[in-house]
């Protein structure tokens, strides 16, 4: 039997575009995931795409003995683990839900991987933890900040769990990726980003005032010492963020001990940059009044991403207008995400 790599929060938004990109280069995938933030239909469909399906086990993290049983079922080589809530407001609100997802979820994991002698992990990660950046770009070697919220605080501590555990153990093959700001979809419009409810980021945020579904976009701040005065990100596209899960999958293989790569595409854009390029993309008029700046926020955060491209051979692909029409292209086809195809299956 091959062995499988084994995907955490697989039907989630990077997770299926990661999932996809590996059933593709030839990898037997089994998902786990609980679906508090996702729905099977994104399995169906990356299945559709890659013309054979992943396993898919519904179940959490937390729960030591399901994972227990999905590890004595089949021999699994490696872990990517994208399960964990991501809701910055909501991490205030419930902290210890944030603390038992992301921190002690984490830590089953790894428990129940050493349980089972895997020790080979790629930890979803974000540029959150480096905080308010002293300058940009931003290495990895940048120390890490102090998050402002329980989200980032949680991925932090799961962070220092795992390198306390490489330390401990140097069976341990370990890579943590900082991510900077996925955005996009897959270019067949089959998936993309679903997010519940009104959305925390900006270009779902811009998506759906596009479609009509909210009224305007507020611009949080226009004061920022920044060129044009707003906020200014590092926004990589999705498909480019789940290829580099490939190439730390195979550095892996190569490097012992733990490793911190940042993935970003290594450039900004403001939010005036970032309405102005999906106008163009959609033909559409994106509506936006100024707000005041909102809390946490930092003026500008962008990658120094040239680790990854020398350790992982790994860099970005796909330009701004790339992520644009993509964006476009899944929110237009999905105006209510997966949810339409749930309510068709519904009906029939
Ligand atoms: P997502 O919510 O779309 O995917 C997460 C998946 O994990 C969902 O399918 C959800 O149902 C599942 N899940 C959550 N808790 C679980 C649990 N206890 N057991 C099993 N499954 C569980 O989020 P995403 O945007 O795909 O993010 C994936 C990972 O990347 C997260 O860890 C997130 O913190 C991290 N990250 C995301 C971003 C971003 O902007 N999207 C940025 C930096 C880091
Ligand atoms: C946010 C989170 C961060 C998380 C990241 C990815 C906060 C404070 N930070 O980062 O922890 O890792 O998402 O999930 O929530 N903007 C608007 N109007 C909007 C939405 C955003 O002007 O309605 C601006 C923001 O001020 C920012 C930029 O757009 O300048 C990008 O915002 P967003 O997509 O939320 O990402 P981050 O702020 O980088």
């Amino acid at each position: 039997m091959n062995s499988s790599i084994l995907i955490t929060g697989g039907a989630g938004y990077i997770g299926s575009h990661t999932t996809l990109a590996l059933l593709q280069a030839g990898h037997e995938v089994v998902v786990l995931d609980n679906l508090s933030n996702s729905s099977r239909e994104s399995l169906t469909r990356v299945a559709q795409l890659a013309g054979r399906a992943p396993q898919f086990v519904e179940g959490d993290i937390c729960d030591a003995k399901l994972l227990q049983s999905v590890f004595a079922r089949q021999p699994i080589q490696a872990v990517l683990h994208f399960a964990g809530l991501k809701a910055v407001g909501e991490s205030a609100l419930k902290p210890l839900a944030y603390y038992r997802n992301n921190v002690s979820g984490t830590l089953q994991l790894c428990q129940a991987m050493g349980d089972a002698g895997i020790y080979h992990l790629v930890f979803s990660s974000s540029a959150t933890v480096y905080g308010e950046p002293s300058l940009v770009p931003i290495g990895e070697n940048c120390p890490v900040g102090i998050p402002t919220n329980p989200y980032g605080r949680s991925k932090l501590m799961a962070e220092e769990l795992l390198q306390d555990l490489a330390r401990s153990d140097n069976r341990w093959r370990i890579a943590v990726l900082r991510y900077f700001n996925p955005v996009g979809a897959h270019p067949s419009g089959l998936i993309g980003e679903d997010p519940r409810g009104i959305p925390n980021n900006l270009l779902p945020y811009i998506s759906q005032v596009a479609v009509g579904k909210l009224k305007e976009l507020a611009v949080f701040g226009d004061d920022y010492s920044t060129p044009d005065g707003t906020g200014v990100r590092d926004y990589i596209h999705v498909v480019d963020l789940a290829n580099g899960h490939l190439r730390a999958l195979e550095a892996l293989e190569r490097r012992p001990g733990l490793g911190v790569w940042n993935l970003g595409a290594g450039r900004g854009y403001s939010v005036f940059e970032m309405i102005r390029a999906f106008e163009k993309a959609s033909g559409l008029s994106v509506p936006y009044i100024i707000a005041p700046r909102r809390a946490g926020d930092v003026a500008e955060c962008w990658a120094d991403a040239a680790k990854a491209e020398k350790e992982l051979g790994w860099n970005v692909k796909h330009q701004l207008s790339d992520m644009m029409n993509d964006a476009w292209r899944w929110q237009s086809l999905n105006p209510d995400g997966y949810r339409s195809a749930n309510d068709l299956d519904n009906i029939v």
